[in-house]
């Protein structure tokens, strides 16, 4: 059980998507379930004794300690990466400028293929999970490989080291090399049961960090009794999330559409199958028409936008058309897609959203996002995506204690801090120039994963 633990110092966090409040003498406090019991603004350090005798917390409540921030420290949400393949940590930015259908043939496929070895996969997993970790991931949606072992391994491992996770079992039955694919449509959807039925044993509780999700890789690589019978499980599962890739690059669609004549587009097609729904999450979204704009929004389905891996691999060379999804109030959340992404940083996700908006409103007047509308995305927006709101995104009282401890004055790590700057100012070094080495201190529902020693 954790134990209670109360923080003083400023909080950032978003109360709604695109609205950052900067909350300075707060005093959060954090019960041994590891959610936030309470969160007072304006109490000065030397009130803090105080006001926490005033809440009469139980014995057990209390916290033995209060962690004093700095004033140009800050504790923010965790981040939550929506889009992230687990098996790839070892080939994160290789073949860059590839064509989609090209990367996975040359270099993504026989990657994969190696976690038919349970030991490379314990040995690969366990460090991504830490890297991830270390970069204040509090919660990531991770594609596995097909392999049923090696992704209930990862689901092991995210479970003892304590992220918070999505997992799935990439489902891909066809126009994938002999040496990397399911069988058949019904030996994929077993393997799928075995394995959601491992990752709910794990922790049964609705409450669990672990949990579960389907993960057609694409429609390109699933025929369609395998599509139909992931559409099923999401029926008979109504809890379930699903993810996939969606209107990543303009070779994609078209091989897409040339195996499913009946359709003239994606979003068609996956609401044919039962997988358009209020719990997907679907990544890059590029190449968008309006039509399947309204169509996402009407179905409620979550956008994990890769700008990083949508730049450098794949075939798009563009990225998504964020500022109109938000317009019209479409769930976006960021992702890494490490590894099409070359980056395990949601930061450097953030600053490449930022820089591909802009070029977007250079192009075709779309709307810019500020690197404040990317942190809300980072952490309430992933949120939303991944269909935790409820718990994680930001530090409203009852949601899990799910945060990071980020340290401004590391010596020559995010633009020099000044004596004039205001919090503000501070705030916005660390969102553009900082990285992991600021993130002092990282929790999952109150469990510390990052800082022990600090
Ligand atoms: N489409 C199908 N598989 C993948 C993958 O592994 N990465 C990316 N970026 N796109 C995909
Ligand atoms: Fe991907």
């Amino acid at each position: 059980m954790p134990r209670a633990r109360a923080f003083h110092g400023t909080i950032v966090h978003c109360p709604t998507i695109g609205d950052t409040k900067i909350l300075e003498n707060s005093l959060l406090v954090v019960s041994t379930d590891g959610r936030i019991s309470h969160l007072e603004h304006d109490i000065p350090r030397s009130d803090v004794e105080e006001t926490l005798s005033r809440l009469q917390l139980p014995g057990q409540e209390q916290p033995r300690m209060v962690k004093y921030l700095d004033r140009a420290d800050f504790l923010i949400p965790g981040f939550v990466d929506t889009h992230n393949h687990a098996p790839q940590w070892g080939q994160r930015g290789l073949g860059g400028g590839l064509h989609i259908l090209n990367w996975l043939d040359e270099i993504t496929f026989p990657n994969e293929a190696k976690f038919r070895d349970a030991e490379h996969a314990r040995k690969i997993y366990s460090s991504c999970v830490d890297g991830f970790i270390r970069q204040g991931v509090t919660t990531c949606s991770y594609y596995a490989s097909l392999h049923g072992e090696a992704t209930t391994i990862l689901a092991d491992v995210c479970h003892a080291k304590g992220q918070r996770a999505l997992i799935g079992k990439c489902n891909m039955d066809r126009n994938a090399p002999d040496y990397y694919r399911d069988k058949d449509a019904t030996e994929s959807l077993q393997v799928t049961r075995q394995v959601i039925d491992h990752v709910r044993a794990l922790d049964p509780s609705s409450d669990a960090l672990i949990k579960p999700i389907l993960t057609p890789r694409f429609a390109i690589s699933c025929d369609d009794e395998l599509l139909a019978g992931l559409g099923s499980l999401a029926k008979e599962h109504p809890d379930l999330p699903i993810q996939t890739h969606f209107n990543e690059a303009q070779q994609e669609i078209d091989a897409t559409l040339g195996l499913f004549p009946d359709f003239k587009n994606e979003a068609d097609l996956y609401d044919h199958f039962g997988l358009l729904t209020d719990r997907s999450i679907l990544a890059h979204c590029t190449i968008m028409t309006d039509y399947e704009m309204d169509k996402l929004q009407q179905k409620h389905s979550g956008v994990a936008h890769c700008p990083i891996a949508n730049t450098t691999v794949g075939g798009g060379f563009m990225a998504a058309p964020i500022g109109r999804f938000l317009e019209k109030g479409i769930k976006v959340g960021l992702g890494t897609d490490s590894g099409g992404g070359f980056s395990s940083s949601i930061l450097d996700a953030m600053r490449q959203a930022v820089i591909v908006s802009n070029a977007r409103q250079a192009i075709n007047g779309e709307p810019a996002l500020s690197i404040w509308q990317c942190f809300s995305l980072a952490t309430l927006g992933g949120a939303r995506v991944c269909s935790l709101d409820d718990k994680i995104g930001n530090f409203q009282v009852g949601k899990d204690f799910d945060a990071l401890v980020i340290r401004s004055d590391v010596d020559g790590v995010m633009t020099m801090v000044q004596e004039d700057d205001t919090l503000a100012m501070v705030f916005e070094k660390f969102l553009i120039s900082g990285d992991d080495r600021n993130i002092d201190e990282v929790y999952v529902k109150g469990r510390q994963l990052k800082g022990m020693n600090s």
